[in-house]
C-alpha cells in the first residue's frame, strides 16, 4: 500500500531560530523518520519573493535555509527536499487553479490583508500567494500539512480548489488536512506577548547562538513578580513560555517538569534551561557546521530532489491537463 502524502513549504526568511525549529522543522523531521509517510519538503523562494527582499542576498539566503533545514534533520535520503523553482510544474498548476478561484475569495485572506496594512506592495504575486500554495501541495497530492496557525485560512483555500476543480474537470484530488505543531507558537523572551521574531533579537534564541549568548538570553528573560514555576499561559505567560522550551529540549513532559521546579527559584530555574538548550542544539550546531562547509553537496542534494519531485509533479500536470482540455 502506498503511504500517505505529507507536503511542506519553509520560506528562506533569514536565519532560523527556536520558534521555527519547534513549531515545524522538529516536526517535520519526526513525521520523516517515523517512516508512515512519503515526504515532500521544499524551500518556498517563489513565495519568498513576493515581499520586498534584497537580489544580492536572496541565493544566500536560501543556501543558509537549505543547510539549516538539513542540519534541523531533514534528510535527503528519507524526504523528498527540493527548491519549489526547480520544479516549473508548481507555477504550472498554480496558474491553472487561477483561472478556477475567485478574486473574492483571495481578497478575504488575513494575511494578505495584514502585509499590505504593514507597507507591502500589494502585487499579484502576493495576492495569489495562497494558490500557488494550493498548487504546491496537490502537485503531489498530499494529504496532511504540517503547517504553522497562520497558515489555515490558506489550507482551507486549498481544499476550496479541490472541491471546485474536482467537480468541474473529474475527481483527482483529495482534500489535504493541516497538521499543526504541538507548539504552534514560540513566544519572545524579551516579551511573552509577541511571537519568537528576529525583530525582536534579544528575546530570540537562534539555531546558532553560541552557549555564551544562549545563556545570557535566558538569563535576562522576563519573568513574572509571582516566585513559583507553574504553567498556566493566561496569567503567566513568561514562565509558561520558558517551561515549554524547556519540556521541548529536555522530552520531558510539561507536569514532570513543573514538578521538578516547583521548588526552584527562578535564577536556578533558568540555570538549568540555559543548559538544556545548549545541549540540545550542540549536534544541529555541529552538523550545520559540517553541512555548510561543502556547499557542492548542499546543491546536489537540492538538484538530486528535484528531479524526483519532478517525476510525481508531471504525472499530475499530465493529469490535469487532460482534464481541463488541455492538449
Ligand atoms: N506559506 C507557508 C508559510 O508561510 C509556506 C508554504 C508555501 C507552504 N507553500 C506551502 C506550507 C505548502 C505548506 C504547504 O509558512
Amino acid at each position: 500500500m502506498s503511504k500517505l502524502v505529507i507536503v511542506s513549504g519553509l520560506k528562506p526568511t533569514g536565519e532560523l531560530h527556536i520558534g521555527n525549529y519547534l513549531g515545524m522543522l522538529k516536526q517535520a523531521a519526526e513525521l520523516q523518520n517515523s517512516g508512515k509517510y512519503d515526504c515532500f519538503y521544499f524551500i518556498a523562494d517563489y513565495h519568498s519573493l513576493t515581499v520586498k527582499y534584497k537580489p544580492e542576498e536572496k541565493k544566500r539566503e536560501i543556501l543558509n535555509m537549505a543547510v539549516d533545514i538539513l542540519a534541523a534533520g531533514i534528510d535527503s535520503e528519507k524526504s523528498t527536499f527540493f527548491l519549489q523553482s526547480a520544479v516549473p510544474e508548481h507555477a504550472n498548476l498554480a496558474w491553472i487553479f487561477n483561472t478556477i478561484t475567485s478574486v473574492g475569495e483571495l481578497e478575504r485572506m488575513v494575511e494578505y490583508k495584514e502585509k499590505i496594512s504593514g507597507g507591502e506592495t500589494p502585487n499579484v504575486g502576493l495576492f495569489d500567494y495562497p494558490v500557488l500554495m494550493a498548487a504546491d501541495i496537490l502537485l503531489y497530492k498530499g494529504e496532511f500539512v504540517p503547517a504553522g496557525e497562520d497558515q489555515l485560512q490558506h489550507l482551507e483555500l486549498t481544499r476550496t480548489i479541490v472541491r471546485t476543480f474536482n467537480k468541474r474537470f473529474g475527481k483527482i484530488f483529495k482534500e489535504p488536512r493541516g497538521i499543526l505543531a504541538k507548539i504552534p507558537r514560540v513566544m519572545s523572551l524579551d516579551d511573552p506577548t509577541k511571537k519568537m521574531s528576529k525583530t525582536l533579537p534579544k528575546g530570540c534564541l537562534y539555531l546558532s547562538d553560541s552557549p555564551q549568548i544562549i545563556r545570557r538570553k535566558i538569563q535576562s528573560a522576563v519573568t513574572d513578580s509571582y516566585k513559583n514555576i507553574v504553567y498556566d499561559f493566561e496569567k503567566r505567560p513568561a514562565i509558561s513560555n520558558l517551561i515549554l522550551i524547556y519540556s521541548e529540549f529536555s522530552g520531558i513532559p510539561i507536569p514532570d517538569a513543573v514538578e521538578k521546579f516547583k521548588s526552584a527559584n527562578y535564577a536556578d530555574f533558568k540555570k538549568d534551561l540555559a543548559e538544556v538548550v545548549i545541549k540540545a542544539l550542540k549536534p544541529i550546531q555541529e552538523k550545520r557546521e559540517k553541512i555548510a562547509a561543502d556547499e557542492d553537496k548542499v546543491l546536489k542534494i537540492l538538484s538530486k530532489g528535484a528531479k524526483k519531485a519532478e517525476v510525481v509533479a508531471r504525472q499530475t500536470m499530465d493529469q490535469v491537463k487532460e482534464k481541463v482540455g488541455l492538449l
